[in-house]
This record gives structure tokens, sequence and C-alpha cells, in this order.
């Protein structure tokens, strides 16, 4: 902490007022700011600029580590978000980065489809970037070429699916490309559900003509979940390196991501705010409304979302984030593709929220008592920048970019679809009523979202990572 006197030069910015969250501690300080980046945390600064936070919070600007954005989702199927309307969404929410992934089209090497996203964020991101890399194929330019070289340049986390026709891996192929990981010392993320389990369970519920949206849910059980959670957590231990199971959504799971932890294989978890909040009784609503809610894993019940409250009061997660993954519900491109009446199958896959995982949090942990403002934005910024290398992002100290955001915490407001920026045209939180919310979210300096509205141009830019310090 300084003082005046040794800061009499004027910031460009300086924030007053506002109780700070910085790595480990509450404080009442002011923030000053010199070229985008925290230079002081003091009192009597001057700046040009002087934002008046009386009342609110200041917290690190939230880093969403789980979106996607403008992906290829199958034939006939467009995502609702592009990356100016994605990041839009996300700053409104009160994020400074999100990281959405690069998946290659059929016949395209990771090394187009790199480019190809890159071209598609240029000039268009309210918020910055950061890209993880897909992995579905295990041949040798993916994993000879492609992988360590985009791993060099800063992309160095890469998700591989045990789920999903076309672009599930083997255990084999998992193995190998862990070991590009171990190589190159970066991440493997893994979303992990058994595919032959769910197919099975699927082909029998269409021949008993259970094909509704809810059957989405029932023929995704927790143990399809546990099952390749020990088998990912597994095939990491074999191959030596560490591994990120993305949206744990059960009690059971999370129990296997501990018995490896306890057997000393490096395990990061990560859940989101749909298996906090929505049940799969929420895939069961009257007609096709159900497929607004279908995402993999699914939801639960209460009995998981107690468990997972569990796992995020007892320090078990290390981020919470979206899965943001978003489509339209009234077009024939998106929930209702052709063929989705038909059967739980065709719809695809991901429901929206970069703009209300922070909120949701909030108000859900941190109003209602269960977790403090230190953990809160541990799992929302901090622990995500560090754990995947974004070495000047996710806290308030001195030399971090100045991503910030201000939360007004007894603002009390009703989610609904016309207050949110996404490109979907439903919310699965509508009428879902929230107390604490984010009032002005500040990118590098400059203000993006005041009052629950972007400012200001696209700025934002892909940023580079250094590998990761768990995977060193
Ligand atoms: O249903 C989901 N989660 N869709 C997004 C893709 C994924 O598996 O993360
Ligand atoms: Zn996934
Ligand atoms: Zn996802
Ligand atoms: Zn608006």
């Amino acid at each position: 902490m300084q003082d005046n006197a040794l800061h009499s030069q004027p910031h460009d910015t300086v924030i007053k007022g506002a109780r700070v969250v910085t790595s480990g501690t509450v404080t009442t300080c002011e923030i000053g700011i010199v070229s985008g980046r925290i230079v002081t945390l003091g009192t009597g600064l001057c700046g040009h600029e002087v934002i008046d936070a009386t009342g609110l919070i200041a917290m690190p600007g939230g880093i969403d580590g789980h979106v996607h954005i403008s992906q290829p989702s199958g034939p006939g199927v467009e995502m609702a978000d592009d990356f100016a309307s994605a990041t839009r969404s996300a700053a409104c929410g009160g994020n400074t980065t999100v990281m959405p992934f690069c998946l290659a089209t059929e016949g395209q090497t990771l090394r187009e489809a790199v480019a190809d996203y890159m071209a598609k964020a240029e000039g268009q991101c309210l918020t910055d970037v950061s890209f993880h890399l897909i992995v579905t194929k295990a041949d040798p330019v993916t994993l000879g070429q492609d992988l360590p070289a985009l791993i060099a340049e800063g992309m160095t986390s890469f998700k591989v699916f045990m789920t999903y026709q076309g672009m599930r891996l083997t255990d084999a192929e998992i193995l190998q490309v862990m070991d590009v990981a171990r190589e190159q010392g970066a991440l493997t993320l893994v979303h992990a559900e058994n595919e032959d389990a769910i197919e099975f369970l699927r082909d029998k519920a269409e021949r008993a003509g259970q094909t509704t949206p809810v059957n989405h849910a029932r023929t995704r059980p927790v143990p399809v979940e546990r099952e390749a959670t020990h088998r990912a957590t597994t095939l990491a231990e074999v191959a030596g390196v560490p591994v990120m199971i993305v949206h744990v959504s059960n009690g059971a799971a999370l129990e296997e991501i501990q018995r490896a932890k306890t057997r000393g294989v490096r395990v990061l978890a990560e859940t989101c705010p749909q298996y906090i909040t929505l049940t799969a009784d929420d895939l069961d609503r009257a007609g096709f409304e159900g497929a607004k809610w279908v995402c993999s894993p699914p939801p639960r019940d209460t009995a998981e979302q107690a468990a997972i409250w569990t796992g995020l009061t007892s320090g078990a997660f290390d981020v919470f984030s979206s899965d943001h993954c978003p489509f339209r519900f009234d077009d024939s491109h998106g929930k209702d593709v052709p063929g989705a009446r038909k059967s739980f199958r065709n719809i695809p896959n991901g429901i929206p929220g970069v703009e209300t995982r922070l909120p949701i949090l909030f108000s859900e942990g941190v109003t209602k008592g269960r977790i403090s403002l230190q953990t809160f934005a541990a799992l929302t910024a901090t622990n995500n920048a560090r754990i995947y290398g974004l070495e000047h992002k996710g806290s308030i100290a001195v030399g971090m970019d100045a991503d910030i955001v201000l939360w007004d915490p007894s603002k009390t407001r009703t989610i609904t679809q016309d207050i949110l920026h996404h490109g979907s045209d439903y919310t699965p939180w509508e009428g879902f009523e929230v107390t604490g919310w984010p009032v002005r979210t500040i990118l590098r300096g400059q203000t993006v979202m005041q009052d629950g509205e972007p400012v200001g141009q696209p700025t934002g830019h892909h940023v580079a990572r250094a590998k990761p310090e768990v995977a060193a």
C-alpha cells in the first residue's frame, strides 16, 4: 500500500471508495491505473479520470475459462454468438477475458482452424480472448506438428472428448495426446462421459418411444460421468500429466477426482452454474420447451446440487466457468434443428450462460453466505489465470492488467432474456432472482460496460499464455 506523497503524479484513472478484493484480503483502498496496468494501490491518489465506487466492491474481472463461440456444431446448426455478441454479453456479465475453443472442421488442420478463429475474433471483441484447442484427431500432423507449435505460441491447453460421435477419442488416442501435453508442458482438459454407455441407453430409449428432451438427461446418468471421470484421471496417472475435468455435475464424479488426488494425480476440477441451480426436471417441460436446457453433462437433482456446493465450499473445485454454448430456440438452425423433435439425440447440446455465470455465483454463493468474496474471486478469475497461464490477469495487484469489475452487492435483479446481450433468444435462468450485480467492467483501464450496457469500441485482443505451472 502506498500513500499520496509518493504518488502525486496523476494516474490515467483512479478508482476510489471501493472495497477491493485482492489476493488474500478485502480492503478499502484506491486503485491507480496507468496505460492499462495497475500501478498503485493506496490512498489519496490523483487521476485524470476518477471513478467514484463508494459502496461498491472491486473484483478482478471475470475470466470465463470455458466458452464456445462460432463453433461448428453439426449440419444445419449455427451457434447463436459470434465474437462481437459473445464478448459483449461477457463484458455485461462482469468478465474481462473469455477462453473459447478452436475446433477444426472436417478436413481442416488445427493450425488452419486457429487461423480461422483468430480472423473471426480480430477487431470484434469487447473482452480479451485466449483460445484453448480441441483435439479430435491423433494423427501425425496434429500430434507431431500443429499441437507442439500452437502450444509454443501460447495456446497451452486443449480439450479432448470421451463422448460425442465424430469428436471423441479412444483411450489409446487420449494417451497419445496426453503424451504430447507432457512433452510440451500443456494442460489437458477432459469432457468425461462414457459414449458407449450413452449410446446403449439412447438406442434403448428411442426403441421404447422415449424421445422427448428429458430423455437426454435420462440417457446420460451419473454413472456414465463417474466411470469416465475415473478413466480420465487414470489415463492422466498413466501418462504422468495433470488433467482438468471440466463441467463436473455430481458428487460421484467429484469423489473419483478426490480419490485420484489422494493417489497423487494432479487433477483440477471445474463446475458451472447449471449444476448448482438447474435440474433434469427443467428438461421435462411441456412440448419441446425442455430443449432449452439440453447440455452435457445434464443438470441433475437437488442432492447433486448440494454435493457440488460441498465441492465449491471445501476447495475441491478450482474453477467455476459457464460452458457458454449458445443456440437459438426459435429457428431451424438452433435447438429446433430438423429432426430435433423426432429425438432428443438431435438437439444441439449446450446452453447460453456467459453473462449470468458471475451474478448467479455471487448471489447464490456470496450473498447467501456460502462462500467468501476471496473464494468468489479465486473461482471466477484468479485460479483461471494461474492455472491457464494468464500471467497478467486475474488479480488486483500492482503490475497486473487493470481488468476490474465493480459490483453492487445490494442490487437485486431478475434475470430475463431482455436484459441480456447474448445471441440466444432465451436464457435458461428466465425469472431467476439474484442479489449482487456487476455495474461496471473495466478492461485494461477502459470501461467496456457501465450500468448494464456495453460501452466503447471493441479493443479486446488475443492473449498468448505461459505454460501452466501445474504442467511444468
Ligand atoms: O452441452 C455442452 N456442454 N455443450 C458444449 C460442448 C461441451 O461439451 O462442452
Ligand atoms: Zn464438454
Ligand atoms: Zn463446453
Ligand atoms: Zn442492453
